[in-house]
């Protein structure tokens, strides 16, 4: 498949601080590609640029055919943005607001409203469609932003964390849109700092941190890295030292105040070990807990891996 976005060696410094560090990567027409990245990483000022809105400090973006620096008003014909602080006006309607951005596109009324229609039952506002969007909750607020940057057919649509902080219905059901829209053909780019949500519904997701992309990846390969970083906490009733852990399959240990955090492939056998030491030295165990892998032991581990090389 054809790259529809193409990002070369993009840098975004504010003054002296570098928040985007030459990043290259192409996304392919039809994927949903995901940023995924801590807060403070990037994704935003990286997205931003991406859009046009923000002019890069070195780099080039492409767009389909166009240089968003260069041809932005024919690249944003094809563009549907979500802003991360995005806002609709509040004392219009939802439905209002749907008919100005069509206006704002160009669109002939009549479709307009057909379409404007279509999107408020989609995403489950059109019961409310003429209630002020200031009467709206936060996941209400963010549907009528999605519908609203869907109202020109766009083939691209570049949503910023576009399930942050938002109830649960919401959440789904935004998801299932993402998915849908995918379907129906259009390529989807999304920050987040959610690895579930990455993996939920990225084809491919390129993991950012300190303003540089640290893999590019398919989620399946991700979590294959996430695996290798799992780990055990246990807590013993009388405390023990660290040398206790030393077991082959015990990668790394952490004191973490008076519990241990053991890293390794294989939980069995490190789980085996500390009841079979428990037993042996008549030490309760207290608690044994074993940890999903943060987002951050990902980054860790990422970042070593780029240092040894
Ligand atoms: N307008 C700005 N001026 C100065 N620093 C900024 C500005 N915008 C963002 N930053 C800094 O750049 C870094 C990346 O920010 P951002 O792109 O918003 O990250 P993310 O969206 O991943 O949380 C952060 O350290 C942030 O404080
Ligand atoms: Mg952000």
């Amino acid at each position: 498949m054809e790259n529809i976005i193409k990002a070369e060696r993009l840098k975004k410094n504010y003054s002296s601080f570098n928040a985007v560090n030459g990043i290259s990567f192409a996304v392919k027409k039809g994927e949903i590609f995901g940023l995924l990245g801590p807060n403070g990483a990037g994704k935003t000022t990286t997205i931003r640029m991406l859009t046009g809105i923000l002019k890069p400090t070195e780099g080039e973006v492409h767009i389909g055919k166009y240089n968003i620096q260069k041809e932005s008003m024919e690249a944003r014909q094809i563009m549907g943005i979500v802003p991360e602080m995005a806002d609709a006006y509040i004392d219009l309607s939802a439905i209002r607001n749907l008919l100005l951005t069509g206006e704002l596109y160009g669109i002939e009324k009549e479709k307009s409203i057909k379409k404007a229609e279509n999107l408020l039952k989609m995403f489950h506002l059109y019961e409310k469609r003429n209630q002020k969007v200031k009467t709206f909750s936060k996941g209400m607020k963010q549907r009528l932003i999605l519908a609203m940057a869907l109202m020109n057919d766009a083939d691209i649509l570049f949503l910023d964390e576009p399930t942050s902080g938002l109830d649960v219905e919401s959440v789904r059901l935004i998801r299932d849109l993402i998915r849908k829209f995918n379907q129906e053909g259009v390529t989807i780019f999304l920050t987040t700092h959610n690895i579930k949500e990455a993996d939920l519904l990225c084809d491919r997701v390129a993991i950012m941190n300190y303003g540089k992309i640290m893999a590019i990846d398919r989620p399946e390969m991700l979590k294959s890295v996430i695996k290798k970083t799992s780990s055990v906490e246990v807590a013993f009733k009388n405390l023990v030292e660290e040398k206790v852990f030393n077991f082959k399959e015990i990668i790394e240990v952490k004191k973490m105040g008076d519990k241990f955090q053991l890293y390794g492939n294989k939980m069995e056998d490190i789980i085996l070990f500390l009841i079979n030491h428990s037993q042996k030295t008549n030490n309760e165990i207290i608690s044994l807990k074993i940890l999903e892998p943060s987002l951050e032991d990902i980054f860790v581990k990422l970042t070593q891996k780029n240092e040894n090389f």
